[in-house]
């Protein structure tokens, strides 16, 4: 049977909303004079990325990943990569990827593969995520921006998902078991 009692809060709301408004700062910094495509993997990012894009004032494109590796609370560790729409400009572009969260790095491992293996490559590919694990990777990936260091645990909420349920969260929670 499902569990209906609410995740116990980690991040709270206007904590997440502050944090996306200075990791949008310093994008818009970063990236000024420089046409921006940002590419967001769904479907944990979907809220993340809509609040960052709405921070962001600079000419951008926006496109989307389907990438999937977890069932339940653990990774399978087979990361399946759906290639993005047609209308996706990702060759020789200054790439900008964006992820909820970053565990063993498989995910972002196999999305930097598949963008390094496009002809032309990119000009440029960096990691924007909103949660960093601390826990071991698998892969070692360095993200550009980072909106919170969090615990080894299993999260839900803004985006993220224990099996398809808690995406609509508004902060970032913990289950209660
Ligand atoms: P990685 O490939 O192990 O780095 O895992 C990254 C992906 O696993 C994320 O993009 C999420 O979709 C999912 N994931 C990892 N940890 C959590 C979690 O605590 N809650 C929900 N999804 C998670
Ligand atoms: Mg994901």
């Amino acid at each position: 049977m499902a569990d209906h009692s609410a995740p116990s809060v980690l991040i709270a709301e206007n904590l997440i909303l502050n944090r996306v408004r200075e990791i949008a700062t310093q994008i818009q910094r970063d990236y000024e004079g420089r046409p921006l495509t940002v590419l967001g993997i769904f479907n944990g990012s979907f809220i993340f990325l809509a609040d960052l894009l709405r921070n962001l004032s600079l000419p951008l494109q926006m496109d989307s990943m389907v990438v999937s590796s977890y069932r339940g609370k653990n990774s399978t560790g087979m990361v399946q990569v759906q290639q993005c729409s047609e209308r996706c400009h990702l060759s020789d572009h200054d790439i900008l990827v964006v992820d909820d969260i970053l565990e063993t790095g498989l995910t972002l491992e196999a999305i930097q593969k598949h963008l390094l293996d496009l002809e032309p490559m990119p000009r440029s590919i960096e990691f924007c995520i909103l949660l960093r694990k601390n826990c071991p990777r698998k892969c070692e990936i360095n993200a550009r921006y980072v909106g919170f260091d969090i615990a080894n645990e299993f999260v839900v909420g803004y985006g993220l998902d224990f099996n398809g349920q808690y995406r609509n969260l508004p902060y970032i929670g913990v289950l209660q078991v």
